[in-house]
């Protein structure tokens, strides 16, 4: 429907315009996102254009992570010993306060692997968000231990979070192949370790608040049975 309305919209141009030049032509157009119906957003497979990135606030999403309780923990050495202010939490904070989720928590922490690990667990057994949102430390240094401490800490992993972040996150950069991004629940808490480049951290929740609040209602569900 909306193509169709489009290319009325442009026939329309092109009936007033067509006495100073006929020879143009209707081309190119195309979906680039969609929302709601069944299956959510999507977004076209070769990327979209920045300038379109405002649209990506989507109304029904913003719906579904309504008061979901979320933490935000920056996982970086350079940032938590003050050499660089932190970019990337201050704007996953406000990726997720713009959809609705109340931020209970955040922190920058060194790349350790143990205090990450002691800091993931104060946050889940004392703020006991439904949601841990963490930035940094995914990629290929020898510093870069988060994936190292999600696996140890969390009962379960769920592959596809990473999976789709890397594939999605590559209609933006070719980089995105590099980070080992990943998720996992302890107890009743999702975690998401997204990359530490603020563009990831935005591109990051754009590209997973397609399957975000299914996977909460899901993760909620089980803790009630
Ligand atoms: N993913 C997306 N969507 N956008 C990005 O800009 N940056 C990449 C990658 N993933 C990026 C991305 C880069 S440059 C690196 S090195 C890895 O994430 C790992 O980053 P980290 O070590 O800061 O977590």
């Amino acid at each position: 429907e909306a193509l169709a309305g489009v290319n009325a919209a442009l026939l329309t141009i092109y009936d007033v315009t067509k006495m100073v030049e006929p020879a143009l032509s209707i081309c190119d157009i195309r979906l680039l996102v969609k929302e709601g119906g069944k299956s959510g957003c999507w977004l076209h497979p070769e990327g979209i254009p920045e300038s379109l990135q405002a649209v990506l606030t989507p109304q029904t999403s913003s719906q579904m992570m309504q008061g979901i309780s979320a933490a935000v923990i920056t996982m970086s050495d350079r940032a938590s010993n003050g050499d660089y202010e932190d970019r990337s939490g201050p704007l996953l904070k406000a990726a997720l306060e713009e959809r609705g989720c109340k931020i209970e928590h955040y922190e920058v922490i060194p790349d350790n692997k143990q205090i990450i690990i002691d800091r993931l667990d104060t946050v889940v057994n004392t703020v006991a968000p439904k949601l841990i949102i963490t930035t940094g430390g995914t990629g290929l240094s020898p510093r870069d231990v988060t994936p190292e401490a999600m696996t140890q800490y969390c009962d379960s992993i769920i592959p596809g979070f990473g999976e789709m972040l890397r594939k999605e996150g590559a209609h933006y950069t070719k980089y995105a192949w590099l980070s080992r991004c990943l998720a996992g629940i302890r107890k009743q808490t999702l975690i998401i370790a997204l990359p530490g480049n603020p563009n990831a951290v935005t591109e990051g929740i754009t590209i997973l608040q397609a399957i975000l609040p299914h996977a909460l209602k899901i993760i909620n569900e089980v803790a009630h049975d």
